[in-house]
């Protein structure tokens, strides 16, 4: 029989629908399940594309029938099963094949395998994979950590799999170690601070303009045509339309309000915070995640602070609508702007020289964050590659000034309002904060001084280490 191109470990949701794909586009994929069931029911329902299979039921077996040098992706749960699989699949590798971990894993333990590897006559891989169930059947979004030789060796095949934009492959290689995972976790933090922030708007539209679900359902298909476009707003649209069968209802009306979340978005922010680069909207993102999940006592608190009935309406419908429509805008280029910063601080921290148009390029399709914006933003990095902010991108910049009346219209009224807007806000904030010349952050500094003399620097003198005329009690 002739042997695989490639293997394929854990054939859940996403690693069953990654095979599809694989085989799809002409190669032979050898699968393997923990559990066997799993790998015949997948054989069973692989229709025409069956002989493009061969159904392993070890993991020797599975080795033994992949062409050498062997990639193998791996689809299994971040964490241990990670560090697990590749210990069971040791003993049965030879010189030269490539372990590729798919799964959305933190990028530091991706680093830490990608060195436990290097002394090993195998490659570690780690691959950050975006466009969910249905991106991984029909071309997801593909980052890749890797050796420049580990990725030449299975870039014909991600290039086949991945979705296309404008023809180019949205698959690329970031750098090595971890890089691919970084990038990935930084994609979901975007993604966390984006969806926050379309569900906000949702509410300034309920409540400020009466508008019912269906009827935003249609505002969002018209955003979708302009400078919003974006599979988030699509989607939204999307599920707006959406009527329970139960109860003959919007499906949002009955949802309850406790958002999930599997660790990405928080480990964005975590590392924004340890790389020293704001992050505001993904941690207001993933703080109005956890609030929402506290629901208990979130209803043991609305009964003490009764929500007053008073809300502050738009000039019209229209006015409104677009006010709407500029404070998404503006608090998207937040998001991204801050999620680029942190991707510039990380590449810096680790020496990855992370190519930042290409990762808006490999965003552009497959990916949950697509979207129109990121045509702009691989331009302004291929302008000018040292691009310390996008807020600095020319296009950027007039966008931002165009969108940012919008956003203050929008929070003003929600605010007075009482409409919870954590992810506008935080946009809002960090966008008037790095936009000043002086900041107030030098009453931080007397006061630090006042009580612990850390000193300060003036501005009337060089030199540091100053320290003010304190009367007593100061330190
Ligand atoms: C993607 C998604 C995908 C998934 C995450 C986020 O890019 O395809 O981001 O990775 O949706 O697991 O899930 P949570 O919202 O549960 O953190």
């Amino acid at each position: 029989m002739t042997q695989a191109d490639i293997g394929l470990i854990g054939l859940g949701v996403m690693g069953a629908n990654l095979a599809l794909n694989i085989a799809e586009n002409g190669y032979k994929v050898a699968v393997f399940n923990r559990t066997a069931e799993k790998t015949k029911a997948f054989m069973e329902n692989a229709a025409h594309l069956k002989d493009q299979f061969i159904a392993c039921y070890s993991l020797e077996e599975l080795v033994a029938n992949i062409k050498a040098p062997r990639p193998i992706i791996m689809m299994v749960m971040a964490g241990d099963p990670v560090d697990q699989q590749i210990a069971a699949l040791k003993p049965f590798l030879s010189d030269g094949d490539i372990l590729i971990d798919a799964g959305n894993s933190a990028f530091h333990d991706s680093n830490r395998r990608y060195r436990e590897l290097a002394d090993t006559p195998f490659t570690f891989v780690g691959m950050g994979v975006s466009g969910g169930a249905e991106g991984a059947r029909h071309g997801p979004s593909i980052m890749v950590g890797a050796s420049p030789t580990a990725y030449a060796r299975i870039e014909p095949i991600l290039t086949a799999i991945s979705a296309k934009h404008n023809d180019e492959p949205c698959c690329g290689l970031m750098g090595p170690e971890g890089a691919g995972h970084f990038v990935k976790t930084l994609h979901n933090g975007i993604e966390y601070a984006d969806m926050q922030m379309i569900a906000e708007i949702h509410e300034v539209m309920s409540k400020c303009l009466g508008l019912s679900i269906p009827e935003q359902a249609g505002v969002f298909k018209k955003w979708n045509e302009g400078p919003l476009s974006s599979y988030l707003i699509e989607i939204t649209a999307n599920v707006m339309d959406v009527i329970d069968e139960e109860s003959g209802k919007p499906i949002l009306e009955v949802i309850l309000d406790t958002a999930g979340q599997k660790g990405t978005g928080r480990w964005s922010a975590v590392e924004a915070h340890m790389l020293g680069v704001p992050a505001t909207g993904i941690d207001a993102a993933v703080a109005a995640r956890c609030i929402s999940a506290g629901r208990a006592l979130r209803q043991e608190i609305a009964k003490v602070y009764p929500q007053g009935t008073d809300k502050l309406s738009f000039a019209d419908k229209q006015v409104g609508i677009d006010a709407c429509e500029k404070a998404m805008i503006a608090g998207k280029i937040a998001a991204y702007a801050e999620g680029f910063d942190v991707l510039a601080a990380g590449s810096k921290e680790y020496g990855w020289k992370l190519p930042m148009g290409d990762i808006a390029r490999v965003w552009r399709a497959g990916c949950i964050i697509r979207s129109r914006f990121l045509d702009e933003i691989a331009s302004a990095y291929d302008q000018n590659p040292e691009l310390s902010s996008l807020y600095l991108a020319p296009t950027i910049a007039e966008r931002m000034k165009d969108a940012v009346p919008g956003l203050r219209d929008v929070l003003c009224k929600a605010i007075m309002s009482e409409i919870p807007t954590p992810g506008l806000s935080a946009a809002m904030g960090s966008f008037d904060m790095i936009r000043q010349a002086r900041t107030a952050a030098y009453v931080v500094q007397g006061q630090r001084d006042f009580f612990g003399q850390h000193g300060f620097e003036r501005t009337d003198k060089e030199g540091s280490g100053f320290h003010g005329p304190w009367p007593a009690g100061g330190a």
